[in-house]
């Protein structure tokens, strides 16, 4: 007899199963549909069993943020990774080193240092070269290199490095501004053609702009991560609807100490601080009027004073975060249910893995 979700002590992950595998389903449809290649980004779920389905839709391998996310995802046999991020400093090359000799392997970076470091590591490696791609920033103001001339630079310093091969790019664009992240790979792609280097891989990605993803024709990839559960801040984008959000906060209330206020056993160590533009940290389901209008580490405080109906000391609530990537990262386990019932209850693997 499965258990029903009202016998879980809060606060507590609940990821809709159903919701989940539509929302991997209608990705993976558009993708087909528009011939666009997808490399999901696992550090919204953190789970090996939702990078296995995510590879069994149809993805061509996995991204993760951190060296020990992706250690997680290869002991779980994943064996097609792309790390985008600056790896440094010796016992952390190290790992990547051995990580590289288990798993198809990618990396990105964007200055000499960077690539120094990996060519210092991969020097006797000519036989099984690393793969670096060149992180570009194309408007989102993150890691990147500034202009296509400066990829071109960085693309025949790895191009001429022992133990490495040039990849191609990547980018992280802003959200919103897909055609200006399109124009800076593009003038990028061109210089290196003429260089004669051209760009293998062209990487890009972000779940605000999934639905126009094959508009940047030019990219060979695309790395949404956050379209699994989406959130409330993709809500508010009008990526997603509430219906389609597949992460949820379950809370209890925990006190009401006035006549319009609610106080629930989950703040900022289960909801996360992030407000992502937002106002509130989250959407009180049921509840469209609740303002969630402070937090505390254990507290989240809720103002109903724009809602005709209050909940009652003891009741249970249903939170959708504003950012669901970071939540998934501070719960040691989530429950998998469907409808009002837990079908599995796993531990978030790659949570914590932030070296
Ligand atoms: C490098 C990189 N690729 C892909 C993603 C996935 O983005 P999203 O969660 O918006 O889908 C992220 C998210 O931060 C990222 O940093």
């Amino acid at each position: 007899m499965p258990r029903h979700i009202d016998t879980l002590q809060t606060p507590c992950v609940v990821i809709d199963l159903d919701k989940a595998e539509a929302n991997l389903q209608r990705a993976q449809d558009y993708a087909d549909a528009h011939g666009v290649r997808l490399r999901p980004h696992i550090k919204t779920h953190k789970l090996p069993l939702f990078a296995k389905r995510q590879l069994e839709l149809g993805a061509i391998g996995i991204t993760c943020q951190k060296l020990g996310e992706a250690e997680v995802m290869a002991d779980a046999g994943i064996e097609d990774i792309f790390l985008p991020y600056n790896l440094m400093a010796p016992e952390k090359l190290a790992r990547l080193k051995d990580l590289a000799r288990r798993v198809t392997l990618a990396v990105t970076a964007d200055s000499d240092y960077v690539v120094d470091g990996y060519a210092a590591t991969f020097a006797d490696s000519a036989d099984a070269p690393l793969n670096v791609l060149i992180e570009c920033d194309t408007g989102a103001g993150r890691c990147g290199v500034q202009t296509p001339d400066d990829a071109v630079a960085l693309a025949r310093r790895i191009a001429s490095t022992p133990g490495l091969v040039f990849g191609g790019l990547m980018t992280y664009p802003p959200a919103g501004n897909s055609a200006g992240a399109r124009q800076w790979l593009e003038e990028a792609a061109a210089k290196l053609a003429d260089a004669g280097l051209p760009a293998k891989a062209i990487s890009t990605g972000g779940t605000p702009d999934l639905w126009r993803a094959h508009e940047t024709a030019i990219a060979t990839e695309y790395r949404p991560g956050t379209y699994i559960y989406y959130d409330r801040s993709l809500v508010a984008r009008g990526v997603a609807t509430e219906e389609d959000c597949a992460l949820n906060v379950l809370v209890t209330v925990v006190s009401r100490p006035t006549a319009d206020r609610a106080i629930v056993d989950a703040g900022s160590k289960a909801l996360t601080s992030d407000l992502l533009g937002l106002s509130g940290y989250g959407t009180v389901m049921g509840y469209p009027d609740a303002v969630i209008y402070g937090m505390s580490e254990e507290h989240g405080n809720i103002d109903f004073s724009a809602s005709a109906k209050k909940p009652k000391v003891g009741d249970r609530l249903r939170i959708l975060p504003n950012h669901a990537c970071p939540v998934s990262n501070l719960f040691d386990h989530v429950h998998l249910v469907s409808g009002d019932h837990v079908v599995e209850t796993v531990a978030v693997a790659a949570r914590g893995r932030v070296d």
